[in-house]
């Protein structure tokens, strides 16, 4: 059977709420922390506050072991095990900010009254889990003994409860045989193989992988960038170099870049701790070289079909950084827009769930619409961003019924190029050939006269 323990979850974003809602539906009693008293609030009343398939149905069904509150003191201070969840967004040097992490340290050191492990599974640089256990140690106010566990997180957004549940591995970077066995304690109920090392390895682990799967993406953004010159089609590339199992046909698909609240931090992180170290990584680098520019690939697209966006009707589909979340962070819709509005284009907008987080930066610069069809009514050029579901749906011969002018310039390769040509538009899209079906867009650019 599975030894309930009495666990701590400091923050309730994706990884510490996800943590938490997963340790709970294992047979844990868990209390999460924040300091955010309306996102407590909102948590006791069985609400999520963040947008993730499946979390608020297991928040409801583990409520009796799940406690919110934003009083730490009362929730770490009996605690066998705390998590340490916050954030650590990216300084403007590039490296990670650890305030937040630092300050609860610090709470966590003022307030426990039995020995404890502490977990961090913020992703933070190689070196820091060691300064976090001395800072702990040396702000204790009573007289206990403490541990710290490096345990990084790989949760997607959008999957984030299946990947906690069924993760492929469970990395434990651990400094004592006591501590390891704290942790499985907790984790054998997950039944997932372990990988067992040190803090630093197990802090190293997590950058290597995300910045592995973001060098993953450039590389085939770049091979996708050829294949548009050299004729050839990306998609049966990747098929082909996907089916050799030491390459593997993940993570290969190739488009406008990747975004999110991890990828763009993380490849930024690990570059500067190894200048930090003067060391260059130089992958890395190019990866994140690659990656800007492939952000702003449709607008260079479209600059071949149009003269100037001045006041074109320009029509956005998707907003967010992938589909299945409503987080804008790091999104090519960010730096795509704004460039369209400084050109003068009209631009509407669609996404799914998205629009509400847009509204905080743009609110009255673009028209929001609800529906693809209404966004691309009357359009002269048409965007998509991300690859919703609904986009992946929708009728393709209604883009040449619908827009003033068929142009429409994919991302995310959401058509193949049969039902493109079929539907009679002009569509370009990413390392594939253009679909071309109006005779003014071969060579002569279009300008609106309006
Ligand atoms: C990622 C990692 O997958 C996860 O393990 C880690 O813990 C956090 O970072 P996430 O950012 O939620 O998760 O999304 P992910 O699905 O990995 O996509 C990241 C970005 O890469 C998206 O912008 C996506 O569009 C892009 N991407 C992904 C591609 O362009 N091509 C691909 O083949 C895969």
């Amino acid at each position: 059977g599975c030894d309930i323990m009495k666990i701590a979850v400091a923050g309730t974003g994706y990884v510490g709420l996800v943590t938490a809602v997963c340790l709970a539906e294992k047979g844990h009693n868990v209390t999460c922390v924040d300091i955010n008293q309306d996102k407590i609030d909102l948590m006791k009343q069985g609400i999520s506050p963040i947008y993730e398939q499946g979390l608020q149905d297991l928040m409801l069904k583990n409520k009796e072991s799940l406690i919110y509150t934003s009083d730490y003191v009362e929730a770490y201070k009996n605690a066998e095990v705390i998590f340490i969840g916050v954030g650590t967004p990216e300084n403007k040097s590039g490296s990670a900010n650890l305030e937040f992490v630092n300050e609860v340290a610090i709470q966590i050191a003022h307030t426990i009254e039995e020995n404890c492990v502490i977990v961090v599974k913020s992703t933070v640089p190689v070196g820091t889990n060691d300064k976090i256990e001395q800072l702990i140690i040396e702000n204790l106010k009573n007289d206990v003994s403490i541990s710290v566990v490096s345990n990084p997180e790989f949760l997607s957004q959008g999957t984030a409860i299946k990947d906690t549940l069924y993760a492929k591995r469970m990395v434990l970077g651990v400094e004592s045989k006591h501590a390891e066995m704290i942790m499985k304690k907790v984790y054998d109920p997950f039944n997932i193989p372990y990988v067992v090392t040190d803090r630093r390895s197990a802090e190293m682990i997590k950058y290597a992988s995300n910045d592995f799967l973001a060098l993953k993406i450039s590389y085939i953004n770049e091979i996708a960038n050829l294949c548009e010159i050299v004729d050839a089609n990306i998609e049966d590339v990747v098929q082909g170099m996907g089916m050799d199992p030491r390459i593997g046909g993940q993570f290969l698909n190739a488009g406008i870049g990747y975004g999110g609240s991890c990828f763009p931090k993380d490849t930024k992180a690990l570059h500067w701790l190894a200048n930090f170290n003067d060391y260059e990584i130089k992958t890395i680098k190019a990866t994140i070289e690659v990656n800007e520019n492939q952000k702003i690939k449709l607008i260079k697209k479209a600059r071949k079909y149009y003269d100037s966006f001045n006041n074109l009707e320009v029509a956005i589909l998707g907003l967010t950084f992938k589909p299945g979340t409503d987080d804008l962070r790091e999104a090519p819709s960010l730096v795509n827009i704004p460039i369209l509005l400084e050109d003068g284009a009209n631009v509407r907008v669609w996404d799914p769930v998205g629009a509400d987080n847009f509204r905080k930066n743009f609110s009255t610069q673009v028209r929001y619409c609800q529906s693809i069809e209404e966004a691309i009514t009357n359009a002269d050029l048409c965007f998509i961003f991300t690859e919703w579901p609904e986009v992946k749906q929708f009728d393709i011969s209604n883009y040449s019924k619908l827009m003033n002018c068929p142009i429409v310039i994919d991302g995310r390769n959401c058509y193949s190029l049969e039902s493109a040509e079929e539907a009679g538009i002009v569509y370009d899209s990413i390392g594939r050939k253009k679909v071309n079906n109006m005779e003014y867009s071969t060579g002569m650019k279009l300008s609106v006269m309006k």
